[in-house]
């Protein structure tokens, strides 16, 4: 047992119990209540997981009073700054960022392995033209177990470095070509001259009819956005990522629920339902009426890209892209019909950080807020937002999922409840009840 402890009395039976205090390297301790049930018969409460610490990770830190967030200890400031997307997925999934001979291997594997089997293509012919991308992500993705069973023993260290290396570079083609599925244009190949963002820049928007160069400020823009999307700790798609693999399910069966987690409005699914808020609001003229409701307690209407379940005080994300969403938003002209959708989200975002109700919650523009302005800005329509989010993702998935499959004391996650059901009545027959 550890030195600190907590002691934990049942103040009906007197009974104590003596918990272990667990220190990690930086943030709160977490009480080890592993034998609470076993020693005393009784349960943790603790619906939305709050205050439980569901597994031991070195991977990314946050600190959410004071705006703090590091992927391996390196601040997200600096890796905006400074690094570029391989580099950071290099580091979240090994641990250290990579020297130049680690780097360009790693470049090398990725970018040869971005193309799909030719056969994988006839699912997106299952989907009609209109389903919604992350629909046909969680298809397409959960299709992949079928495709490489040479690589699908979960105990094999290298099968699971080859799986996750798969997910983070199929995942742009994935991603691009649901994109081209819905307009009803031909699929792009990936070009592996291209970095990671132009190479996806180029599926997305390029045709077989004309010549496409990457716009080096889209490419920048979604570089430094894949970082900050990158990882986010115990989130709920990454906790449901490492649930279903607790049970040993193959990774890319384990990403597929992820991307299906990911969807929720209240998690990935916010940068959609920001651009969506702002498109029903319509012009300026309509903040107030939008900004009341947000306060009303009787309508469930929130306001879609504020606060934040970690992040009381600021999100550091929100404080990187804030200028760029401003700088790209002066690149649109004033005559651009989204125009008076970005007018409105200035407009939006002033009010709220001017705003009593919003200043005392601390509910402050969110990472998705400006993500889904900044993805709009570049072209890209509001059903792919959370398909962007889910790529940039994919790296913090895979490397939990990697980190969980390498710990001797993984298994599978098994949550228990407080029963309030019926208690036990004797069956009737239809007759009788
Ligand atoms: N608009 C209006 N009021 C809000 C909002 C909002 N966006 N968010 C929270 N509140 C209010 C709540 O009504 C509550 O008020 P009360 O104390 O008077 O009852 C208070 O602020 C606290 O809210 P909770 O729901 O307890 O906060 P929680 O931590 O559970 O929820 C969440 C966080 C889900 C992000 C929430 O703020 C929300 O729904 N935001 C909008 C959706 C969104 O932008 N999600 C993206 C999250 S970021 C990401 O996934 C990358």
């Amino acid at each position: 047992m550890s030195k600190k402890s907590v002691t934990i009395t049942n103040n009906e039976t007197g009974e104590s119990v003596e918990l272990p205090l667990l220190d990690g390297s930086q943030g709160p301790s977490a009480v080890d209540i592993e034998k609470l049930y076993r020693d005393m018969g009784i349960l943790t409460f603790d619906p939305g997981f709050v205050s439980t610490a569901s597994c031991r990770s070195d991977i990314t830190f946050i600190n959410g009073e004071d705006g703090i967030l590091q992927y391996r200890g390196y601040p997200i400031e600096q890796l905006a700054e400074q690094s570029h997307f391989l580099e950071t997925a290099y580091l979240l999934m090994y641990g250290d960022l990579p020297n130049e001979g680690q780097l360009s291997n790693f470049t090398r594997i990725i970018s040869h392995h971005t193309m799909l089997n030719e056969s994988l293509k006839n699912f997106y012919n299952g989907f009609h033209y209109d389903a919604h991308p992350m629909a046909v992500m969680v298809g397409v993705v959960g299709s992949l177990s079928a495709f490489y069973h040479d690589s699908l023993d979960i105990r094999d260290p290298e099968h699971r470095e080859i799986s996750a290396h798969r997910m983070i570079a199929k995942m742009p083609t994935i991603a691009a070509a649901s994109y081209k599925h819905n307009i009803g244009e031909p699929f792009i190949y990936p070009r592996n001259d291209l970095s990671y963002c132009g190479n996806f820049l180029n599926m997305m928007f390029s045709t077989p009819c004309e010549p496409y160069e990457v716009d080096p400020m889209m490419e920048k823009a979604l570089n430094l956005l894949f970082i900050l999307h990158m990882d986010h700790e115990q989130n709920a798609s990454s906790s449901t990522v490492r649930l279903a693999g607790s049970s040993q399910a193959n990774p890319f069966a384990c990403i597929a629920a992820g991307i299906a987690s990911l969807w929720g409005p209240a998690h990935g699914g916010a940068n959609e339902a920001v651009l969506n808020m702002l498109e029903g609001m319509g012009n300026v003229d309509n903040v107030d009426q939008y900004i009341a409701r947000a306060k009303d307690k009787d309508d469930p209407f929130r306001l879609m890209g504020f606060g934040h379940r970690v992040y009381k005080r600021y999100d550091p994300r929100a404080r990187i892209i804030r200028k760029m969403c401003h700088d790209m938003l002066e690149r649109v002209s004033p005559d651009n019909e989204q125009g008076p959708l970005f007018e409105l989200a200035l407009r939006l975002e002033e009010i709220a950080l001017n705003d009593e109700y919003f200043i005392e919650r601390q509910l402050y523009p969110n990472v998705d807020f400006y993500s889904g302005i900044i993805y709009r800005a570049m072209g890209i329509p509001n059903n792919m937002f959370t398909v962007m989010f889910a790529i940039a993702r994919t790296v913090g998935w895979v490397s939990h999922w990697m980190e969980m499959m390498d710990d001797p004391q993984q298994r599978i996650g098994r949550p228990r409840q407080l029963y309030r059901g019926a208690v036990k009545r004797d069956y009737q027959s239809i007759v009788e009840r």
